[in-house]
């Protein structure tokens, strides 16, 4: 358990999975709420869902160095050049555990890059918005990198072992980065008026794609029919995204009063009968826009990362080489 799970499960009922042509092994092990492994029978259904949110996810792991890389040039201090080098770094390190994981599916790591640069596979929302002031670096680390905790915690114990193991670690990591966010925000508005006004101008424009981050409403009138019952039968999703959104809500609420920032919605209360913040709805009509390609960013995003890999052709042909040629070697050598 890590520091931001939340054991209380969601109060519905849990769907009831459609046993279809379920291997039995597998079911035993849905059951038990043990851990799928590789080696293990799984239902297509369930593969293709995992590499699809594995790969999306890793996806956005390396799309998302670029609005921060955008700013190791410009860091205001050594220190702080030093401190989101290694963030971004991280998250590098990051999409590496997740691609290994979903070559774990059967799935080549060459195939997935391709379905990403073809627009065949997603990677999140919240990329495609620009960064505009050293401030929004803070806002990311605090409110992205926050958002990612509160739904990636609970994926510490996704049904399929080896993407639960990798986020053990990503998990770690991220935490950190929301505090160097927080830690960015709290000196500037506790500074100059000038740079307090640069933290709520990045916190305004990143509060509400931070919401958007936890995918469309799957709860309720509004339930988008997407995978979340499936996902959750499968013990792949733990919670809602209307429930994880609620609890990022409830979590940056305080920790905005302690930066002396406000969010941008006069709608967000205390409500005493729920146990939570209420906060006006989200304008889903956006994240649709964004995730067709419209955001602002987009095809700034995609021409960077195809390029990127253009560009590291050579190095992936070299390191092909070399593993070529020290495997011939170590074969000589056992002959
Ligand atoms: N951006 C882009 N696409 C999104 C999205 C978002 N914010 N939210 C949902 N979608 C897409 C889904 O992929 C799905 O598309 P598809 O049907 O064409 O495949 C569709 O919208 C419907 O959404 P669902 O809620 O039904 O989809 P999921 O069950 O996959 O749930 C999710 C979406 C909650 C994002 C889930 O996939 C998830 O938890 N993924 C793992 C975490 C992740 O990928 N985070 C991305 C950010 S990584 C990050 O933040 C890095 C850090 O360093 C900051």
């Amino acid at each position: 358990m890590y520091g931001n799970d939340f054991t209380t499960p969601d109060a519905r009922p849990r769907p009831t999975p459609d046993a279809g042509d379920e291997p039995a092994t597998f079911r035993a092990i849905i059951g038990d709420d043990g851990r799928v492994e590789p080696r293990d029978e799984m239902p297509e259904g369930y593969r293709k869902t995992l590499v699809r949110q594995i790969a999306q996810h890793a996806h956005s792991e390396i799309i998302g160095m670029q609005p921060e890389g955008n700013w190791i040039s410009r860091a205001p201090s050594l220190r702080r050049k030093a401190i989101l080098m290694a963030k971004v770094q991280d998250e590098a390190g990051h999409g590496l555990y997740l691609y290994a994981a979903a070559e774990t599916l059967g799935v080549d790591r060459a195939d997935l890059l391709d379905a990403l640069h073809e627009g065949r596979q997603k990677y999140s929302s919240i990329f495609n918005y620009p960064t505009l002031t050293w401030a929004d670096v803070g806002a990311i680390g605090w409110l992205v990198d926050g958002a990612a905790i509160v739904n990636q915690v609970p994926l510490c114990r996704c049904s399929y072992g080896p993407y639960a193991r990798a986020m053990v670690r990503v998990c770690k990591e991220e935490s950190f980065h929301q505090r160097q966010g927080f830690e960015i925000l709290h000196t500037l508005s506790h500074g100059s008026a000038a740079q307090k006004a640069m933290a709520q101008d990045a916190v305004n424009r990143y509060w509400w794609p931070s919401l958007m981050m936890f995918g469309p409403a799957d709860s309720g009138a509004d339930d988008s029919r997407g995978h979340t019952a499936q996902s959750m039968a499968w013990g792949i999703k733990r919670f809602s995204n209307d429930d994880l959104r609620q609890r990022f809500v409830d979590m940056t609420v305080p920790q905005s009063e302690a930066l002396g920032l406000t969010l941008p919605d006069d709608a967000i209360a205390w409500n005493e009968e729920r146990g939570h913040y209420d906060f006006s709805p989200v304008d889903f009509t956006e994240l649709f826009e964004v995730i067709r390609g419209n955001g602002p960013c987009n095809a700034e995003r995609m021409a960077h990362r195809v390029g990127a890999h253009e560009d590291g052709a050579w190095v992936r042909e070299a390191a092909a080489a070399y593993a070529a040629k020290q495997q011939a070697r170590r074969e000589e050598g056992a002959a």
